[in-house]
């Protein structure tokens, strides 16, 4: 019987987890659907049990449920360390698991541009779920990380939960060059930049120098301001796209078992941003 798989959000109709989902599953001759469902928070709880009890095959949790959604299931020890989840799987007909993917999908993407992360010193933009996400997974595979965050409590709080695994500090959004001169990597997690605003950005090109990666988690629009900055600075830029891509291609496996092709879901979601 066909498997039903889905995203949970709120706003979520203008998600691409479903065009990138069921491009893989058709790629793939897996006769699954994926669909997007507008979930309340105060419905979370019910939402999953019944998915559950339907026999859903997985769904993904986007803004604003991610940290809710811990609550309600067992997370995996990455998740739990994080405070979010963005995948939830079904299999054990005892528990419904929780897991966080966007921190992997933030090392491949850094991964297939061929940029390392042992050792090198990583400035992050935010201290929200996916700033939490990925200084974690940045932190484990050695990086060095400075996270500036506009409300600096929510910075050296993260810093301090980072630090039970790597090296981090936490500050304010400010002597942005400064710190800047000194990373290597500089990473926005904010949704800064993000359409309909896409004129905004934290940093400027006068901040930033030539031999820095400049990584934009946001994919919408593809090149945002700060990209553009980046060029400017003659800094590598990558976007927010493959990290996206990666997050969902984890997430796939999880629940199938089966790593799904890239290409075939990158190039749907390309599809759908082109409009
Ligand atoms: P997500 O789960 O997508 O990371 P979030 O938890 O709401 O979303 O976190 C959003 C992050 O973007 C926060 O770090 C937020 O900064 P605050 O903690 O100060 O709110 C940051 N952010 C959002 N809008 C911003 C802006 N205009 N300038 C600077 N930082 C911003």
């Amino acid at each position: 019987m066909k498997k039903v798989f889905g995203v949970f959000g709120d706003p979520v109709e203008h998600s691409l987890s479903p065009v990138m989902h069921n491009a893989a599953f058709s790629e793939l001759g897996m006769d699954n659907v994926y669909h997007a469902f507008r979930i309340r928070k105060d419905s979370l709880k019910e939402a999953l049990i019944g998915a559950g009890a339907m026999g859903f095959g997985g769904v993904n949790i986007t803004v604003p449920l991610k940290q809710e959604a811990l609550k309600i299931v067992t997370a995996d020890p990455l998740a739990a360390r994080i405070g979010a989840i963005n995948t939830v799987d079904f299999e054990d007909k005892n528990k419904i698991w929780g897991y966080n993917t966007d921190g992997l999908g933030a090392k491949h993407a850094l991964s297939d541009a061929g940029v390392d992360i042992d050792g090198r010193k990583i400035m992050v933009l935010g201290a929200g779920g996916a700033a939490r996400a990925i200084s974690f997974q940045f932190a484990n595979d050695g990086a060095e990380l400075i996270i500036a965050n506009r409300t600096e409590n929510k910075a050296i709080e993260l810093a301090e939960d980072v630090r039970s695994i790597g090296d981090a500090r936490g500050t304010r959004i400010s002597n942005l060059k400064e710190l800047i001169a000194d990373s290597d990597i500089l990473i926005n997690t904010t949704t800064v930049g993000m359409h309909p605003y896409t004129d905004n950005t934290i940093v400027t090109g006068d901040q930033m120098h030539p031999e820095l990666v400049v990584f934009d988690i946001v994919y919408n629009p593809l090149e945002t301001r700060l990209l553009k900055e980046a060029k400017s600075a003659g800094a590598t830029s990558i976007n927010g796209l493959m990290m996206f891509v990666y997050q969902g291609a984890e997430a796939f496996k999880i629940w199938t078992g089966v790593y799904p092709p890239i290409e075939t879901m990158k190039n749907a979601v390309m599809e759908e941003l082109k409009g």
